[in-house]
């Protein structure tokens, strides 16, 4: 069912754990099945120079949540914004499709901490 990128971002999540001195926290939840996730940046000249998540969730929302900080270390908070639900998916190499509403989630639980950070510098997504 599962693609063996995903096992393998499963069993050795990249980033897990929370960034004691994270410099904003997103987190957010899945209505249907009461996961959560909290997404914790580290930010510098607008850059994540570090990342870290806790979710409790099923594999896909784990494996997802691992890529995610993958994709987004290093990204300005404008690139990172624009990583989406299906490009997640797509470097997994697939979710089974009864799983892609996991992977909403890590994508959310980012785009929240990204707006907090910018909330806490007095700016807007349309400042960057
Ligand atoms: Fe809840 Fe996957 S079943 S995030």
């Amino acid at each position: 069912m599962y693609s063996e990128k995903v096992k393998e971002h499963f069993q050795n999540p990249r980033n897990m754990g929370e960034l004691p001195d994270a410099d904003a926290i997103g987190k957010t939840g899945n209505p249907v099945c009461g996961d959560l996730i909290w997404i914790y940046i580290k930010v510098k000249d607008d850059v994540i120079v570090d990342i870290g998540f806790k979710t409790f969730g099923c594999a896909a929302a784990i494996a997802t949540s691992s890529m995610l900080t993958e994709l987004a270390k290093g990204k300005t908070l404008k690139e990172a914004l624009k990583i989406t639900r299906a490009e997640i998916a797509e470097s997994l190499e697939g979710l089974p499709p009864i799983k892609m509403h996991c992977s909403n989630l890590a994508a959310d639980g980012l785009h929240k901490a990204i707006e907090e950070y910018l909330r806490k510098t007095g700016r807007s997504i349309e400042d960057l």
